[in-house]
């Protein structure tokens, strides 16, 4: 081992929500990969709310759910070419119309998802990423709750399930819409806190190298400074972590970048997770990324060169 987990924290006994940091490759993976390590439970509440929306997306839920949930997800993601979305980012921020990176992000998005007016969906998903993650104020929360009850009609266009009623109304409908709402949400803010991060490490020159140079920038960006640094779990039930004992209810703090310098990592990006919760799309993320930048690079020479 090149690092070794620091347990628990100082003052805190197991079982007591403790807390528990590790920033080894192992164990960082060992704690991914446990199922008894799940990320912090939503609950859920009425139909076409934020709470609903948490709790029928396959980020916060585990076991049988999390898998059927994400595989609907991996067959969205599945549809979304990440060099056609190269292209159709770099285009939308080189027009350089004033509007923030986090919409250009999911407006693209939203088109390539055959979604009617991208615009507004863009800024439905921004107000609902928000409250996603949980802890929202109460206003954060009601703004949200009235972007989701937009959103979600039309998230599937021609209802989805034209040929089967009952199915509309029933649980794979309701995945399914809450699968795309999460995607773009997922998307959102990340992607533009990587274009953010790029830019301050400092954007490569226009040139003929400028696509090859963008892309190792969002990768190295994603190594050593990406838009989250931490991920975290709770204990489902008791387990352990390279022989550190953590009890049911704790909390498990994991440095993903910590993680990801490590030599063993060998060139895994563990600031995208692991499985079986790795983000499934960083390819599209990359590209948005690199996109996003080359058409600001391009909308920027032609302000100095006016
Ligand atoms: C730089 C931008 C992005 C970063 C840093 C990022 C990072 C992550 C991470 C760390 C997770 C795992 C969370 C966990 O295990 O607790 C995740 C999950 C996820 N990401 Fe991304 N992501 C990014 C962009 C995207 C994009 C562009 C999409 C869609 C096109 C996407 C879709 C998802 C989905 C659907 C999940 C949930 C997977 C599951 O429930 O198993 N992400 N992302």
């Amino acid at each position: 081992m090149t690092t070794t987990p620091t347990g628990s924290m100082p003052g805190t006994s197991p079982g007591s929500g403790a807390a528990h940091e590790f920033s080894g490759y192992p164990e960082v993976r060992a704690a991914l990969a446990d199922p008894r390590l799940v990320p912090p439970p939503a609950e859920t509440g009425p139909p076409g709310t934020t709470d609903w929306l948490r709790a029928t997306v396959s980020r916060f839920a585990s076991g049988a759910a999390h898998a059927r949930r994400r595989a609907l997800t991996e067959a969205e993601v599945a549809l979304l070419d990440p060099a056609a979305l190269r292209v159709a980012a770099e285009r939308a921020a080189a027009a350089d119309d004033g509007r923030e990176t986090r919409l250009v992000v999911v407006g693209t998005l939203a088109e390539a998802l055959g979604l009617a007016d991208p615009e507004a969906v863009a800024d439905a998903v921004a107000t609902v990423a928000g409250a996603y993650f949980g802890g929202a104020a109460p206003e954060t929360l009601a703004a949200s709750d009235a972007a989701v009850a937009w959103l979600a009609p039309r998230m599937l266009p021609g209802g989805g399930s034209e040929e089967d009623p009952e199915q509309a109304r029933g649980q794979r409908w309701e995945e399914r819409v809450a699968g795309r709402i999460g995607l773009l949400i997922q998307a959102c803010d990340a992607t533009a806190a990587l274009v953010d991060h790029a830019r301050q490490a400092g954007c490569p020159a226009a040139g003929p190298d400028l696509p090859a140079a963008l892309d190792r920038l969002v990768t190295e960006t994603m190594r050593v400074n990406p838009p989250l640094r931490t991920m975290r779990r709770v204990a489902a039930r008791a387990t352990e972590v390279a022989g550190c004992p953590i009890a049911e209810g704790d909390l498990v703090l994991l440095d993903v970048v910590g993680a990801t310098a490590a030599p063993e990592a060998a060139g895994e990006l563990l600031t995208f997770g692991a499985p079986p919760r790795a983000c499934p799309g960083q390819a599209q993320a990359l590209a948005l990324a690199a996109g996003i930048l080359a058409g600001r690079a391009a909308a920027a020479d032609g302000q100095a060169s006016e």
